[in-house]
């Protein structure tokens, strides 16, 4: 067994990472990333100080839907490795103290599983054939919204073999597993225990909130649902305690709350609702978007956690805004409406913000100190760009770029054969944005980058603490506490593509000395009216509140 710090809670001052096999490195030379290059990339990972990767899906799969189409949840796909190879990389990490989290598809299968396959064969009302949820008719659950908006029309489509629709609320080649039907629960224990054994850290547990269906209903975050959610958690607390659940519910605050039930569901939540408001607030020089958001964010049990991101590998989804944010986030970042899919845009970080270093460093700055965990897109520690040409989310699952080598250092193989090219433009390309130039260089991003994670884990108060937004006249000025046993924290952040001045309401703090952060800088001590600050163009601020007797 691995080495695993004992706090049951580590999850609480992780720096998670999340990347595909497919894209990190390749090893073998044959065009795809493998777990022999992921290995090899430990080193990199390590020194960036992330402390957990999130693996998207590497099973075998017919790859419809980048993998999240399974068709064997107990092998790894094999252009990426074996189960050895797998086995390997996991010890690897372990080693360098960096855990391991794998998706967990739970709510559908590819429709070439043979789950499926002997589904669609079997006779109506067989253990086999419900398995998943099927109809004579495509007017059931007629109040579910349809997901995937530019591809289905339905959630239900028809199969010729089984004579019945069967349900999916994403493609349709990819069918929802009945969990109305226990062995279908029991067949995921039992995945989860297979990979649980083979040391994993914990699971993504993807589209959680419609596991269940019920006629009359949007057919999310049932009742039904939740209970399911609640046996999984059981299941991982008594045979694998300290392992991690992370839900994707992409819902309002109010509808994910109960995904971390009463500390009886899952460790960690997404929450979805913030970033584009993050984005939003960015664009309108106004803070009041993240306040307001942040104020419908209901408290959560003490064990329990956020996870914070500004991009991933899906679009950057418009689906927990209003009409009329979603038509302004349209408007503001997807100029070209080739960046548009689905309810959202697809495009990374830095392309998002122009490229601009300062926007890039001020939304990290965020990421990095609100309540919760980080999680960073593989890539936009560098600043990669994306390709909106590519289809589906393509766009942002290109190679990483490791070098301005033939095909960015990713692989040595012929252009020809690789998954997909890597990002050429003269702006984002690999022989611009690189690892490698990138690490010889100690004012890139990357290393602004290392600097940032690194000061972030000397503080456990950014995961652990509370919030406390500071009411400040200037809404281009975000100003909030993070408390957490005796520290306290003080992040301003300038939303403004032009300095701003902004006072403090500090009185509470009076005889403090605010000392800046990342130089150690002691800043003028908090007296008996409001402190005033000045910011530069999106500029930020992190103090430690420091009382008068610790000073030296
Ligand atoms: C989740 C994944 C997304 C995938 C979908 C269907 O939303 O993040 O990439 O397409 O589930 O599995």
């Amino acid at each position: 067994m691995a080495r695993r710090p004992r706090d049951p809670q580590w999850y609480k001052d992780a720096i998670i990472y999340e990347t595909h096999v497919r894209a990190f490195f390749d090893k073998n030379n044959d065009g795809v990333g493998d777990f022999a290059g992921l290995l090899s990339k430990l080193d990199y990972l390590q020194d960036l100080g992330i402390t957990c990767l999130w693996l998207l899906p590497f099973f075998p799969s017919p790859q419809r839907d980048d993998g999240y189409d399974i068709s064997d949840y107990r092998d790894v796909h094999p252009a990426y490795g074996t189960l050895e190879d797998f086995k390997l990389f996991v010890a690897a990490a372990h080693e360098r103290d960096i855990r391991v989290l794998v998706e967990l598809v739970v709510n559908h299968t590819s429709d070439q599983h043979p789950w499926f396959q002997a589904a669609r064969r079997a006779p109506p009302g067989s253990p086999e054939r419900e398995m998943y949820v099927w109809s004579d008719t495509d007017h059931k659950y007629k109040d579910a919204r349809i997901i995937f908006t530019d591809t289905e029309k339905s959630n239900w489509t028809w199969d010729p073999e089984a004579q019945a629709y069967f349900w999916h609320r994403f493609f349709s080649h990819q069918p929802d597993l009945n969990f109305e039907n226990p062995r279908v629960l029991r067949e995921m224990l039992d995945v989860m225990r297979f990979w649980l054994d083979m040391d994993v850290d914990g699971f993504r547990l993807d589209a959680i909130p419609y596991l269940c269906e019920a006629e009359g209903t949007n057919c999310e975050n049932l009742p039904k649902t939740h209970e399911v959610v609640k046996q999984i958690r059981d299941f991982v607390d008594r045979g694998y305690p300290g392992r991690l659940l992370l839900a994707e519910a992409n819902q309002w605050p109010a509808d994910v709350r109960p995904y971390f039930g009463e500390g009886d569901e899952c460790h960690m939540a997404f929450h979805f609702p913030l970033m584009p408001r993050i984005f939003m607030a960015l664009r309108l020089e106004d803070t009041r978007p993240i306040v307001d958001i942040m104020g419908q964010t209901p408290p959560i049990p003490e064990s329990s956690q956020w996870g914070l991101f500004l991009r991933n590998h899906d679009e950057l989804t418009l689906e927990m805004v209003t009409t009329d944010e979603r038509d302004y986030m349209y408007l503001a970042y997807s100029a070209d409406p080739r960046m548009r899919v689905n309810i959202g845009i697809r495009r990374r970080l830095a392309p998002l913000v122009e490229g601009s270093r300062r926007r890039i460093e001020l939304l990290n700055s965020l990421l990095f100190s609100f309540p919760g965990t980080p999680i960073l897109y593989y890539g936009d520690e560098i600043g990669m760009g994306d390709n909106v040409y590519l289809g589906d989310r393509n766009g942002v699952r290109t190679p990483m770029q490791w070098s301005a080598d033939r095909n960015g250092g990713f692989s040595r193989c012929n252009p020809a054969a690789l998954y997909s090219q890597p990002i050429m433009d003269p702006v984002y390309g690999y022989q611009t944005v690189n690892v490698e130039a990138q690490l010889e260089n100690s004012s890139s991003l990357l290393a602004w980058m290392r600097n940032m994670i690194a000061l972030r884990k000397l503080f456990k108060v950014f995961g652990r603490g509370s919030i406390e937004f500071l009411p400040v006249e200037n809404r281009a000025v975000l100003a909030y506490l993070r408390r957490w046993d005796r520290d306290v924290i003080l992040c301003v952040a300038n939303f403004s593509r032009f300095a701003q001045p902004a006072q403090l309401p500090l009185e509470r703090f009076r005889g403090f000395t605010p000392v800046e952060m990342f130089g150690y800088t002691e800043f003028p001590r908090i007296g008996d009216s409001s402190y005033p600050i000045t910011l530069g163009r999106y500029g930020f601020y992190w103090f430690e509140l420091t009382e008068p007797a610790d000073l030296p």
